[in-house]
């Protein structure tokens, strides 16, 4: 299933966006805002965070996904990844993964940037076929 416009709730935009300005990314310059809101309502935050040891960067989405969890919530309506890119930016592999773990298979994962542009897919369709709890199941 493609869907292509979705209703971001302003306040999930705004939120993205204020991540984004507190991105650290000294090394790349690619700054990254990721807000999700919880099934409760909630409304939870990440940037990304680069280190001088490159590898050990954490993305905005699975940060963001890592506030929820700290605040006791764990399951999620959908997801805004803002950047200041022409080009809308998709999740990484890696963040699309940590997504798959939390998020229902239809849920909309959304690229938005500066100009409102915005970009959806589910979560399955970043992932099909992917590793999740019930895989590990043993029945
Ligand atoms: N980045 C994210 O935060 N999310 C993504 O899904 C793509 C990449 C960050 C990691 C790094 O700090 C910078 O963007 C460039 O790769």
């Amino acid at each position: 299933m493609r869907r292509n416009i979705v209703e971001i709730p302003e306040a999930l935009k705004t939120a993205a966006k204020e991540a984004f300005n507190k991105a650290y990314a000294p090394y790349s310059n690619f700054h990254v805002g990721a807000a999700a809101l919880t099934k409760q309502g909630n409304i939870v935050q990440g940037c990304n965070v680069e280190n001088a040891s490159y590898g050990l960067t954490v993305c905005a989405e699975r940060n963001c996904i890592g506030q929820a969890v700290i605040n006791g919530e764990q399951h999620f309506q959908m997801i805004v990844i803002y950047t200041e890119q022409d080009k809308l930016t998709p999740p990484c592999g890696a963040c699309r993964q940590v997504i798959a773990e939390f998020f229902e298979q239809s849920a909309p994962v959304i690229a938005l940037n500066h100009k409102n542009e915005q970009q959806v897919w589910s979560v399955e369709q970043l992932l099909p076929d992917a590793f999740t709890p019930k895989d590990l199941l043993d029945k």
